[in-house]
């Protein structure tokens, strides 16, 4: 090889070599330009994440999240949540605080003062506002009397004042019976008026027209679904513009027989779950009914109050049990009333179940032969008769209700201080919300049920409900087995063992 041709060569290696690494820094520099592009995508995106939780978090923080609060050591919080047995399932992780006193939340100035009339929140009030005020679909669990109404509707009034929207219908309340939707209205009334806002109570049994007029004025509208459907049929009222839609009594109004109304009156709504903000409430979440309830929801964050899978009574009622023969019961209870309604008890208020409007008929007209002055409230009375009745019970006029399952859900009746089962109802949930008609905001009370054979399919559910508030359990009761009778299980069919008896309840507190 010549001189000039080894040079040429080496030149041509080196030319290689230079091209080879050239090729490496490139490939490094397009790595390194990927890797930092991608680091960087990340960051912004785990930015951009927390800043939307925080968006939401600030939203409410002036509101439900105020310095006061924030100031609260943690461990008084962990104690909060634990003596109240206050379960928070948020599927975004807000972990927004409850609220221990009325100051820590800064509500419009009329309704803070309103709502203040009272001690403090309750736990349902407490775990839920901050949520609802931050504009989360909420389910909210916790027992009868535990003050569920003022935990939607407060938050619903607080947030219609600031909305820029005065002019629809923007609040919906739907109840399952006309004594209850009257009740909500009446508490929501306190609010609205204060503020200068409308609100009106649509439900059968008495003329439409009224009802028209109020509603083209009205933004807070309380329903039972059958009147409500009749006016959106004629085009009465128009619910496209509902942000906040309220479910009382949730559970009853998913059941069959609802099921069918709610779903052509949630069309109705904003008909997208996402600009519309839906909220659950009830005593009693049976796990039948949660499947269609977040067809409605849009992650829903779910606040529960006591045991949250178990159904579960008040624990400051006295419930008292009695098996007893079918045929024994109407003389049985002209002896319960001398008990509980005898000597100096003559005016304490007595409510008493049957469970068909012909029973409640054939009772309430023995009552009146052995000198009862009774009250009565069932489908079979007008409308009217139906609300004098439970006007005069609520005043003390009369002292003795006798009712349908009408009466069994929502009412809040003043010093109920007994409640009688004459016939088991059809369902334990529905047993839990009768008996709750006493015992409420704090106070004590009594139920007493007489039980017979008819009903051994419910003995099994009746007897966890008692075992799971410290209750005595008949043995007569046991003896009918404890095979409870669900309304489905996948796996069993209609009827499986499922009570536990070695259960020891916690003790739960009310201020
Ligand atoms: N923060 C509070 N402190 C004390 N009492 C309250 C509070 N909020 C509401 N109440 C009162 O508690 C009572 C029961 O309230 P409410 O009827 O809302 O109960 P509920 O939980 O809806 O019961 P139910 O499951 O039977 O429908 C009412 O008389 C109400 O005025
Ligand atoms: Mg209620």
């Amino acid at each position: 090889m010549t001189e000039v041709e080894l040079k040429e060569k080496k030149r041509k290696v080196q030319d290689d070599v230079e091209l080879v690494e050239k090729k490496k820094k490139h490939k490094k520099d397009k790595k390194s330009k990927k890797d930092k592009k991608e680091k960087k995508s990340k960051k912004e995106k785990k930015e951009k994440s927390s800043e939307s939780v925080e968006k939401v978090v600030d939203a409410s923080n002036d509101v439900a999240q105020n310095e006061d609060l924030l100031k609260v050591p943690q461990a008084e919080i962990d104690a909060f949540y634990k003596e109240n047995e206050v379960t928070v399932e948020d599927p975004q992780k807000l972990n927004l605080r409850p609220l221990l006193s009325f100051s820590h939340v800064s509500l419009e100035g009329t309704i803070q003062k309103e709502i203040s009339k009272f001690p403090k929140p309750t736990p349902i009030q407490a775990a839920s506002w901050p949520y609802l005020l931050a504009g989360k679909d909420v389910i909210g669990v916790a027992e009868t009397g535990s003050g569920k109404t003022f935990a939607f509707g407060v938050p619903a009034i607080h947030s219609l004042v600031s909305s820029s929207n005065k002019k629809d219908i923007s609040v919906l309340v739907i109840s399952p019976t006309r004594e209850l939707a009257s009740q909500i209205y009446d508490n929501l009334i306190i609010l609205t008026d204060k503020v200068g806002l409308e609100c009106c109570c649509i439900y059968g049994g008495v003329p439409k027209d009224e009802q028209r007029k109020q509603l083209r004025r009205s933004q807070v509208v309380v329903a039972t679904p059958g009147r409500l459907l009749d006016l959106i049929q004629e085009g009465s009222v128009n619910l496209s513009k509902v942000q906040y839609l309220v479910l009382d009594e949730a559970d009853r109004m998913l059941e069959k027989g609802f099921e069918e109304d709610i779903k052509n009156i949630i069309k109705e709504t904003n008909g997208n779950r996402a600009n519309r903000q839906t909220l659950m409430f009830t005593a009693t979440w049976p796990k039948e009914v949660r499947e269609l309830a977040s067809t409605f929801m849009r992650d829903p964050v779910k606040v529960s109050i006591g045991n949250r899978d178990e159904l579960t009574a008040n624990k400051r009622i006295t419930q008292i049990v009695e098996v007893v023969e079918p045929h024994t019961k109407e003389r049985k209870l002209l002896d319960l009333l001398k008990k509980y309604q005898g000597g100096a008890k003559k005016n304490d208020k007595v409510l008493i179940f049957a469970l068909y409007k012909k029973e409640a008929a054939r009772v309430e007209r023995n009552l009146r032969y052995n000198g009862y002055d009774v009250a009565a409230i069932h489908g079979d009375l007008s409308q009217q008769q139906r609300t004098q009745a439970l006007n005069d019970f609520k005043q003390g006029k009369s002292s003795l209700l006798l009712a349908t399952d009408v009466a069994a859900r929502g009412l809040d009746i003043p010093n109920v201080k007994t409640v009688i089962n004459l016939t088991f109802p059809l369902t334990v949930e529905d047993y839990v919300h009768r008996i709750g008609r006493t015992g409420r905001a704090g106070q004590t009370g009594v139920a007493h049920t007489l039980f017979t054979e008819q009903e051994k399919h419910l003995a099994g559910a009746l007897v966890n409900v008692l075992n799971g508030a410290n209750q005595p359990v008949p043995e007569d009761l046991i003896k009918f087995g404890t095979h409870t009778k669900k309304k489905e299980h996948g796996a069993y069919g209609a009827f499986y063992k499922d009570v536990d008896m070695t259960k020891k309840p916690k003790k739960i507190t009310f201020d």
